[in-house]
């Protein structure tokens, strides 16, 4: 269980801060948020690292994939949590068709999601096929995680969402594209759903630190998407998934009681009323 609580934190986190933790041997924290109150409670409590996922097209819109999620989207969940973070660091994915045509759109999509946004860094999907794109978003001054494994904008490409990379040429082509995104700019690198011994060889072999899910416990960090960890999903069991609470239940339970104590006329009571 962490004890890194709200008075015992470093000053806000940087992407020079993350790649010290790394050099330190800290490992680093990660979770995803999608608005204002969940952003300030995950920030409250210490987390290192906010990503606004385009995971939000599923756990906040309910669509299948995360291909449909549209850049304005994914601009407006990234500056409610802007509003709500005092000390993290927050990176926005930048959605599907937002940076895969031509370098071009793909700067002005990073650069919307830094000034309309305000967001502190972009994540992007891809190996070699996007470094050209992401050194120039970097020589931009803005800064770029990288995300290679299962990427789910890739999902109708792979179709499956079984974990990537387990034979021999995938795994090269992975080193490989891993390098190169270090190479091309990233101040770090999601390993999404891989063997635990690649993602420890990629971690090794790099000198930005690797953010895993699903990827074993060698990484230099962790990250889970925040609805999963915290139970608000019910039906989504990969074993890479600590839940730490049951909020689904919990939150309906507590709902169901609302219900009946308005049916029942128990709610509002002479103390929860106006004289
Ligand atoms: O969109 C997302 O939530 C992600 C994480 C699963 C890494 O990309």
């Amino acid at each position: 269980m962490s004890t890194a609580k709200a008075d015992d934190r470093p000053d806000k986190v940087t992407t020079r801060t993350v790649v010290d933790f790394k050099i330190k041997g800290e490992k680093i924290s990660m979770i995803t948020a999608y608005d204002y109150t969940m952003a300030k409670i995950v920030d409250h409590a210490g987390i290192d690292v906010i990503l606004v996922g385009d995971s939000a097209s599923n756990v906040m819109a309910g669509h299948e994939t995360t291909l449909p999620i549209t850049l304005d989207q994914m601009i407006y969940h990234t500056s409610c949590v802007v509003r709500g973070v005092d000390r993290a660091l927050v990176v926005a994915d930048l959605p599907f068709m937002s940076y895969q045509v031509t370098v071009k759109e793909a700067l002005i999509s990073a650069g919307r999601m830094m000034k309309e946004a305000g967001a502190h860094a972009v994540k992007l999907e891809g190996g070699a096929s996007v470094c050209e794109t992401i050194k120039r978003i970097v020589d931009a001054g803005i800064p770029v995680m990288g995300h290679l494994g299962l990427t789910p904008q890739s999902i109708y490409k792979f179709g499956t969402y079984k974990v990537r990379a387990k034979d021999d040429a995938e795994a090269e082509q992975l080193i490989k594209d891993a390098m190169a995104l270090q190479e091309a700019g990233c101040f770090a690198l999601v390993l999404e759903k891989i063997p635990a011994a690649l993602a420890t060889k990629v971690t090794k072999l790099l000198d930005i630190p690797t953010i895993g899910i699903g990827a074993g416990g060698e990484c230099d960090g962790q990250v889970l998407v925040v609805h999963d960890m915290l139970g608000l999903t019910k039906d989504f069991h990969p074993r890479f998934i600590r839940r730490y609470h049951n909020l689904f239940d919990e939150m309906s339970n507590a709902v169901n009681a609302y219900v009946n104590d308005v049916k029942s006329g128990d709610f509002p009571s002479d103390q929860e009323q106006y004289n």
